[in-house]
């Protein structure tokens, strides 16, 4: 079905809750509250199938009231739970609705990333939800020539990525929502999303980028789009660099030789 993943997750619940209700209600179940909480969480879990939710969805809604029953026995002061949704919310922020989470390039990305740039002039590159910083840091001493900008929309990570690269004076970070600027004018638009954004990520590169400017994205494919090199980074996660001309290559070069 179409619709959003936390739509069909509220939707899980208050089915599963009504009917829980219902069956307690009918009288066929034994005593205490156990037994409404099993069929509450059964039925969640069920009518997430039925929506069509992801399968790790249907762990989280089997467990889901069963834990809230457990966390209301330890009498947490409520204070408590406002406080780490605040805290997530301010790292994760828009994450429900762009399926896009944190996680954070490493340093042998970075350098692979450093050789795609081109080499005999200063060059411009866009990070697509810049998070922490950690694509931007290690690429600005790698590259001191360069302009690396980077935009975040979750208030935390960006707080982070304005303190750490404070003196690093080739970064430039700004919050926002990477969709309503222009990409128009960099050399490398680097992202490291999710599957979910790469088809508008496609267009608006496509829309946007100039010839011989590459659009880099780490370990997501664009859908049906053929890429132009993929670098396989020697690290732990095996991360793999999917390399695409958008906008076509430059005029007078062919292949991505970062000169
Ligand atoms: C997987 S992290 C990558 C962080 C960083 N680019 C790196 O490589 O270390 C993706 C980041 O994109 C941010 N993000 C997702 N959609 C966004 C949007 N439309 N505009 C701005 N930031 C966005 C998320 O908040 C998250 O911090």
């Amino acid at each position: 079905m179409k619709l959003p993943p936390a739509l069909k997750a509220l939707l899980a619940q208050i089915i599963g809750s009504v009917v829980a209700l219902a069956v307690a209600r009918s009288g066929v179940l034994p005593g205490g509250l156990w037994p409404v909480i099993a069929v509450q969480a059964l039925a969640a879990a069920g009518s997430a199938t039925a929506l069509g939710s992801a399968t790790w969805w249907r762990w989280i809604h089997l467990g889901f009231a069963p834990l809230v029953m457990v966390a209301l026995q330890l009498h947490i002061p409520p204070g408590w739970y406002l406080a780490a949704f605040l805290g997530l919310a301010l790292v994760f922020w828009s994450s429900f609705r762009t399926q896009v989470p944190l996680f954070l390039s490493n340093r042998k990305t970075a350098a692979a990333v450093a050789e795609l740039l081109p080499r005999k002039r200063p060059a411009r590159l866009l990070d697509l939800g810049s998070g922490t910083g950690s694509l931007l840091r290690p690429l600005a001493q790698m590259r001191p020539d360069c302009r690396l900008e980077g935009i975040e929309s979750a208030p935390a990570p960006y707080a982070l990525s304005l303190l750490l690269s404070r003196r690093q004076p080739t970064i430039a970070l700004a919050r926002g929502d990477f969709f309503a600027i222009s990409w128009g004018g960099y050399d490398l638009v680097y992202a490291f999303l999710s599957p979910v954004p790469m088809t508008a990520v496609w267009r608006k590169a496509s829309a946007e980028l100039s010839p011989g400017a590459l659009l880099v994205s780490n370990s997501f494919p664009v859908e049906d789009v053929e890429p132009e090199q993929v670098i396989d980074v020697d690290d732990r996660r095996r991360t793999r660099l999917y390399c695409y001309y958008p906008a076509g290559p430059a005029l007078k070069k062919s292949g991505i030789t970062g000169g």
